[in-house]
């Protein structure tokens, strides 16, 4: 790990010293039968039920790849969804059940096994590993979910002690979704850059150089009470863009969209995209990074597998000049990706979103 990138993960952290030291996770919670402790329990005002109730499931728009129409159609998704979904990706249904497979057996193990992996270090918390949020601050509300969160790219900076050894075939499949997965987003970048007239390696030059990608492997049991908790309270992510393998039977996911809650449904061969708030910045905001939650169930847990795409820590960012003119001004700041990701971790954490922080 480069000592810049340490530094950034340490001053994210510091705020509050880490109150996570006796830390149960939500899976043993859920084993036992437990109700929500108050610590998960929403505001009455932000809880699930308290929204209007999300309508009927509208499956999330289909962009077809390497089809003529496949520009206007990121773009049409990208402008009413901020997110698609894809089925011709490449990556055969086989290979996307061994990478649920990986997930599913993993958070199968004994506690003691996957507490091997803890991303709590004497009390204190570390971004990578098993566990948790990080507690920020006091009456932080917490999610339902456990989780297993990874650095695969740059892969000089993988901590591969923190990659699970059982199922052993965990660090190749992982090894192998990465690439895939990049391969993936490269192009879809490409299309993304020509939807918007800009030269079609703007964005994915930028994603190119010292890129960070992170797999993060979400566990979020089922619970007695869903209409009091957030198995992921509503957000938005801070990457370009993120690819996510969701449940193939369990829904959850949920996104705004004109105002309303939509639950999200895709076939159970696709992957997902959603853009980040990057992605926002470096648009000048003709995209908008998608505010998404996820509700949990009384009867299933749900496992999902997001690979978060990024702009590497170094870089600075902001809107494509072309994209700037009198009739749209430059509607977000220059900023440099470390900075920008130190303020959206803090309120991340509290539930809050960190681009209107960039927005001039
Ligand atoms: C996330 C996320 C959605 C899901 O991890 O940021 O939004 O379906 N996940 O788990
Ligand atoms: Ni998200």
């Amino acid at each position: 790990m480069s000592a810049e990138r340490k530094m950034v993960q340490e001053r994210a952290v510091s705020g509050v010293k880490s109150m996570s030291a006796e830390r149960k996770m939500v899976q043993e919670r859920a084993v036992s039968g437990e109700d929500p402790p108050p610590q998960y329990i929403m505001e009455e005002s932000h809880r699930p039920i308290d929204d209007p109730p999300p309508t009927s499931p509208v499956p999330v728009p289909v962009v077809h790849l390497g089809h003529s129409d496949e520009t206007a159609e990121i773009k049409a998704a990208l402008q009413s969804w901020g997110m698609f979904q894809v089925i011709d990706h490449g990556l055969p249904s086989s290979f996307l059940d061994e990478v649920r497979d990986i997930a599913r057996t993993f958070f199968k193990l004994p506690i003691e096994e996957k507490q091997k992996y803890s991303n709590l270090i004497d009390g204190e918390f570390k971004y990578e590993g098993y566990g948790n949020d990080n507690i920020i601050a006091e009456g932080q509300i917490l999610d339902w979910t456990d989780r297993l969160y990874l650095l695969v790219q740059p892969e000089d900076e993988r901590k591969l002690e923190l990659w699970p050894v059982n199922p052993s075939s965990f660090r190749d499949v992982l090894h192998e979704y990465t690439i895939k997965t990049r391969k993936l987003v490269d192009d879809i970048l490409k299309v993304v850059a020509k939807s918007l007239e800009l030269d079609k390696d703007f964005f994915s030059s930028h994603f190119r150089e010292r890129s960070t990608i992170f797999a993060r492997f979400n566990y979020y049991p089922s619970c007695s009470r869903p209409d009091l908790v957030f198995g992921l309270k509503p957000h938005s992510d801070a990457t370009l863009i993120t690819v996510i393998l969701p449940d193939k039977d369990v829904e959850g996911l949920q996104v705004m969209k004109d105002g309303k809650w939509l639950k999200v449904t895709t076939s159970p061969h696709a992957l997902l995209l959603n853009i980040g708030d990057q992605m926002e910045i470096m648009s000048n905001g003709i995209f908008k990074s998608p505010v998404h939650r996820v509700v949990t169930n009384p009867d299933n847990e749900r496992i999902s597998v997001a690979m978060f795409c990024s702009n590497g820590l170094e870089k600075e960012i902001g809107p494509a000049d072309d994209l700037v003119n009198e009739m749209r001004p430059r509607l977000y700041k220059r900023l440099k990706m470390k900075d920008y990701l130190e303020v959206f971790f803090q309120r991340f954490l509290q539930g809050k979103r960190a681009i209107d922080w960039a927005k001039l």
